[in-house]
């Protein structure tokens, strides 16, 4: 996307690779939108603590920063003979596994990397490791691209629309999944409001979907986690569109943000379609139940304080809570099929409880 910066404006990806000196380049998303920054990790440790600590976050982001942890991983191997690589990349595999454990992205990426670095010699593997994490990023930005046409039409002009948390571009490699057909309508000359909730307890909302709108010159508002039944009760609200962390092919459930669950609920209580945009690299289809998808529990300081700048610029956080009071912080919710009206893929746009039908379309190699 086109990042406007000091006055300057430039192309950027979220995630991507430096080869010569073996490392991964990252938007530090943590301090958006009061600074623009890139960071740099010298090895695969440091990419997994980046991706635990939220240096990069949402999930094509961390798919896409995972697979290039691997290709790293991979390529910091000095040892001797195939097995001890392998052995050496099982563990790469885990460390950046275990980072985060919602999102399925970074899991589908890796796998289907090591299911293909096949060839003979240590050497050649740590080449087609770069290679296959490099298709995963360009996937990732083609497939976000390709959904954000199936989605367009489901914006009229003049469309309000309410969205949570960030599916834009800072979590995926370029693009977004939520907002990429709203960039699509905006493209088709289409004027789109858009509603950002602010997402507590890490603000992404009010944050990062807040500033990739106003970098894209999408008329925008945030609003109070607790703003939008009142607004779609006054008919403020057409349309509601958002991301998610892991869907399940079997069944139509869908992980995102803690706090999807309760829009759907309530989009459904006023007849407002609510709609969930995903690459396919974000789809499940292992899990039979959402009871069974892990939910992250973040720390209870993200809930108990907030991060935010002072007048004089300074970065700090404060305590909000009651001095002594503990707190609980599951990071996400899953949504069943029922409240969700349609599943919008780079495929097509399709009922929850159809994408195990049509498995075969949306990618799924494995055996039923
Ligand atoms: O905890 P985060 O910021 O990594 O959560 C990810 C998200 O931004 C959301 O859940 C999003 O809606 C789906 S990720 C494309």
């Amino acid at each position: 996307m086109n990042v406007t910066h000091n006055g300057k404006s430039k192309q950027y990806r979220t995630v991507w690779f430096d080869k010569v000196r073996n490392r991964v380049r990252l938007i530090e998303q943590r301090l958006l939108p009061h600074q623009f920054k890139i960071v740099s990790t010298a090895n695969h440790v440091e990419t997994a603590c980046a991706i635990t600590d939220m240096v990069v976050r949402g999930a094509g982001a961390i798919g896409a920063t995972a697979a290039y942890g691997l290709a790293q991983g991979a390529r910091e191997f000095r040892g001797r003979g195939i097995k001890t690589f392998e052995r050496h990349l099982a563990k790469v595999y885990r460390t950046l596994a275990d980072a985060r454990p919602t999102a399925v992205d970074p899991v589908n990426a890796m796998r289907s990397m090591l299911e293909n670095m096949n060839a003979p010699t240590v050497a050649e593997r740590q080449a087609q490791s770069l290679a296959l994490a490099e298709q995963f990023a360009d996937n990732d930005v083609h497939h976000c691209q390709a959904l954000g046409q199936a989605g367009e039409p489901l914006i009229p002009d003049g469309a309000r629309v309410l969205t949570h948390c960030n599916a834009g571009w800072l979590a995926f490699v370029d693009h977004g999944s939520a907002t990429a057909p709203m960039y699509a309508a905006q493209a088709k000359g289409k004027s789109i409001h858009v509603f950002c909730d602010e997402t507590r307890p890490r603000s992404q909302g009010a944050i990062l979907t807040a500033w990739e709108l106003a970098q894209q010159g999408i008329p925008h508002d945030i609003i109070a986690d607790n703003a939008a039944g009142h607004l779609m009760q006054r008919g403020e609200i057409d349309l509601v569109i958002v991301g998610s962390d892991r869907t399940l092919g079997r069944t139509g459930e869908v992980a995102n943000k803690i706090g999807t669950y309760t829009k759907a609920v309530l989009a459904k209580r006023h007849n407002i379609p609510f709609y969930v945009a995903i690459p396919l690299s974000t789809i499940d289809w292992e899990l039979e139940s959402g009871l069974a998808i892990p939910i992250e529990e973040r720390s209870q300081e993200e809930v108990l304080r907030a991060w935010g700048v002072t007048d004089n610029g300074r970065r700090q956080s404060v305590r909000v809570a009651n001095p002594g009071s503990t707190a609980r912080n599951p990071a996400f919710d899953v949504t069943p099929p029922e409240l969700i009206t349609g599943i919008i893929t780079p495929a097509g746009i399709f009922k929850p409880r159809q994408l195990w039908k049509n498995r075969a379309k949306l990618g799924f190699t494995g055996t039923a």
